[in-house]
């Protein structure tokens, strides 16, 4: 089950966290199947393949979080600013323990994650940085917010991830990062990003909002990159209804993104993009369980893909050579119709919820087809900023075909 609030895309079908541990633990049945009534549909009045209520129900919460929470509470220490040992300088130690970096700083959510990358990088107007359209609109606003330009790159189609060979095409001298999106949680082709970057001098700021604890050639999505960024929305696998973090190993550069979210200072421009510490609570009470969280969502996903083999009509994501595991926040597929008598997508989706298998369209249209595009090319600011021919062509570079 997507969670609601997502707008829809025209090929995927996507099932989230929640609902794949109920998948590996055989509780679902195959899929394709129906219990009883001769195998008809449900959705013709046959009986669902799934038992009411059989996923869990997400957000996560346990009593850990609960009494964290009540603790804070009580103690009055509301603000990191209030005690170096509070909640939030607490998990900042606890979640670079879990990745395996030297730093982390936590923000407000995971978009002011990314805005802190843009700015402690120093990348403002007349920089351009490259990432996808098919992400959240967190992801591109980072880079308008500094008043650079966000250069969308196509997909590649298997995948839902950003296609290495049309981001090298949309170098420009202007080029300063890539952002790349780490879609589903799982990791991006990182072998060629950073082959890419490398080739031009470019930073990479990986967008690893969805990405928690996944892991491409031995490293976790976040620390591939110069600097990596999580979101805690409460859609997240790890969680706080608004949250981010910002993970590296750069001291320096680390320094600067905490300057930029403590309202900024005499090296960065900032505001005020500080977690709260009753979010830090949240978050350290749900820390104990996440490693095992993330292997039986690991399991359930290997599960599902295995029972998905040799069906053609559903095209699990593909994984790139040297994933080793995903966070799978969302497990995502393509829906072929020509495999399902021409059905089309919403009719199947309907068909499976009658089932009690709730997928979603997820993302239905690649951001550079919403209106903030011409809002931008008309923006007085960019005007002044970017010369005429720069944003003509922005305007055809947004034709991305896949
Ligand atoms: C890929 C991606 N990037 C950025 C964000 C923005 O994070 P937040 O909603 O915490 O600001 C999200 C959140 O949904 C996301 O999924």
């Amino acid at each position: 089950m997507s969670i609601k609030n997502y707008t829809r895309r025209k090929f995927i079908a996507s099932v989230s966290a929640g609902s794949l541990a109920a998948i590996a633990s055989g509780a679902i049945p195959a899929l394709g199947k129906t219990t009883g009534n001769s195998g008809r549909l449900a959705i013709l009045g046959g009986t669902p393949a799934v038992p009411a209520k059989i996923f869990p129900e997400w957000p996560y919460v346990d009593q850990a979080m609960i009494d964290a929470i009540v603790k804070t509470t009580r103690s009055g220490i509301w603000s990191r600013i209030q005690s170096k040992n509070g909640t939030v300088p607490t998990l900042e130690k606890e979640y670079a323990a879990l990745m395996g970096t030297k730093r982390c700083v936590t923000t407000g959510s995971g978009t002011q994650a990314l805005s802190c990358c843009v700015e402690a990088l120093g990348i403002g107007a007349g920089d351009e940085v490259i990432t996808s359209p098919y992400t959240d609109m967190g992801t591109i606003s980072s880079i308008l917010t500094a008043r650079a330009l966000p250069v969308m790159a196509d997909l590649d189609a298997a995948s839902f991830q950003l296609d290495p060979k049309d981001v090298e095409k949309k170098i420009s001298a202007n080029t300063k990062a890539i952002m790349p999106v780490h879609m589903m949680g799982q990791p991006c082709n990182m072998d060629r990003i950073m082959a890419i970057a490398k080739k031009h001098k470019l930073r990479v700021i990986e967008d690893a909002c969805q990405a928690h604890l996944a892991e491409f050639r031995g490293k976790k999505l976040g620390t591939i990159g110069d600097v990596g960024s999580f979101s805690f929305q409460t859609s997240k696998t790890i969680a706080c209804g608004e949250g981010g973090a910002v993970i590296g190993n750069d001291e320096a550069l680390m320094d600067k993104v905490f300057t930029v979210m403590m309202n900024g200072g005499n090296k960065v421009i900032g505001t005020k993009y500080r977690m709260n510490e009753l979010e830090g609570a949240i978050i350290l009470g749900q820390l104990a369980g996440v490693k095992e969280r993330f292997a039986t969502r690991n399991r359930n996903a290997a599960y599902l893909t295995s029972r998905l083999k040799g069906f053609p009509g559903l095209v699990p994501q593909k994984l790139y050579p040297g994933t080793d595991s995903g966070s799978f926040y969302i497990y995502a597929m393509t829906y072929r119709k020509e495999y399902f008598n021409n059905a089309d997508r919403g009719k199947f989706l309907k068909a499976l919820a009658a089932e009690g298998i709730s997928l979603s369209p997820y993302i239905s249209n690649g951001l550079h087809r919403e209106p903030w595009t011409e809002f931008i090319l008309n923006h007085d600011v960019y005007k002044k900023m970017y010369a005429p021919e720069r944003l003509n062509r922005y305007r055809d570079e947004l034709n991305l075909p896949v």
